[in-house]
């Protein structure tokens, strides 16, 4: 099996490229910048191309079984690439999160990619695969749903700089709601938990809107009328609350200078909990639990599991959501030896 890693000069990149080579599969590192690319290629075949080359991008492709986005922003960098796939009839996978870039994926490639026989699956990274598919995987116990909150918590997550950009991207875009059943703007719209208690957890932790991506792809596969994500506050440290504040290009200027990404010592240390909660129409809920450790670490890992499995025929072909895309129980059960946990505990009818 044959992977093109595009953007795999970047932290991200690199340890995805590990993953795919610790995997045994077979490795194009891709992107921009040659030097950049030579430095991570170790014996790999190198394919350089620019976003804004469409042939040279789509022949960096060719021969590939699936191409994986790790080049962000996507809303900056990301179209050209899902194109390129599509054009050269490669699977894609990406470890995006942006909500409009998600959102135009969706509109814009659904039946390119179906008409090209490819099976295209964006955001199958820490955020968003296990969000989406604890999602599914509670709201199918009590469908259909008056509400579904998504709920986030990290530690000791260092973010890399392209987590940062991306971020400040997000929350200079503007993010989505999905209420009354259908898209809007959150703009004016007053998250409704301002509070949340974690599991396992005695106290209530203050909760602020998330603009998680599961906005975008949740509702495509569990009937819902209002889905909402909110995380533990804490992640909006004073850092990046200032960040948010200055102007793109003064924020991009201090962003360029902090450090890359936790340090392979460091990275080990952080983790995660998702909380899906639903509520259904009848009154009965459920509430599904994900949790992991080393969150870079883990991205990679789930990014190459999604490669591998859509490469084995298990997505059909189309624009999918990590749900729609694969079986949510298989797939996170077979992340157990990478201390992926999770439960659904659910009301009986
Ligand atoms: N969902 C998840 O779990 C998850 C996890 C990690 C990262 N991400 C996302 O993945 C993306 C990358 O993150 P990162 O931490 O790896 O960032 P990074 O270290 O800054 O790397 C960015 C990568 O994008 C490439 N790139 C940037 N602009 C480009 C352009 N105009 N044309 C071609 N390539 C371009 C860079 O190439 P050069 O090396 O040539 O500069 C580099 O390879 C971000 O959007 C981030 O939010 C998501």
């Amino acid at each position: 099996m044959k992977v093109a890693v595009y953007g795999a000069s970047g932290y991200t990149g690199r340890l995805v490229t590990a993953e795919a080579r610790r995997r045994g599969l077979d490795v194009v590192v891709s992107g921009r910048d040659a030097s950049r690319l030579r430095e991570v290629a170790e014996g790999a075949e190198v394919a350089v191309a620019d976003v804004n080359d469409a042939p040279a991008l789509a022949r960096a492709f060719e021969g590939c079984d699936v191409v994986i986005g790790c080049a962000g922003p996507f809303s900056h960098v990301g179209d050209p690439v899902v194109r390129a796939a599509i054009t050269a009839g490669v699977h894609y996978v990406d470890t995006s999160a942006e909500q409009l870039f998600l959102r135009h994926v969706f509109d814009t490639y659904a039946e390119q990619a179906e008409r090209a026989a490819v099976s295209v699956v964006p955001a199958v990274g820490f955020d968003i695969l296990p969000g989406d598919m604890i999602a599914h995987l509670a709201g199918a116990r009590v469908e259909p749903l008056d509400e579904l909150t998504i709920a986030y918590q990290t530690n000791d997550f260092d973010m890399t700089r392209g987590t940062i950009r991306s971020s400040l991207q997000v929350l200079r875009d503007g993010d989505l709601a999905y209420e009354d059943g259908r898209w809007r703007s959150a703009e004016g719209l007053a998250v409704k938990r301002t509070s949340f208690t974690f599991p396992g957890q005695a106290e209530e932790r203050l909760t602020a809107r998330w603009p998680g991506a599961e906005i975008v792809t949740v509702p495509r596969h569990v009937r819902a009328r209002r889905v909402e994500i909110i995380t533990d506050a804490a992640v909006f440290g004073p850092e990046l609350i200032a960040l948010t504040q200055l102007p793109a290009e003064e924020g991009d200027a201090i962003i360029d200078q902090l450090p890359e990404g936790p340090s392979e010592e460091r990275r080990p240390a952080s983790g995660f909990t998702i909380v899906a909660e639903a509520v259904g129409v009848d009154g009965r809920r459920a509430t599904g639990v994900v949790r992991a450790t080393d969150i870079y670490g883990s991205a990679a890992v789930f990014t190459v599991e999604a490669a591998r499995r859509v490469v084995a025929g298990e997505a059909k072909a189309g624009v999918l959501s990590p749900a729609q895309a694969f079986d949510s129980a298989a797939f996170l059960d077979s992340l157990a030896p990478y201390g992926v946990e999770w439960s659904v505990v659910a009301d009986e009818k």
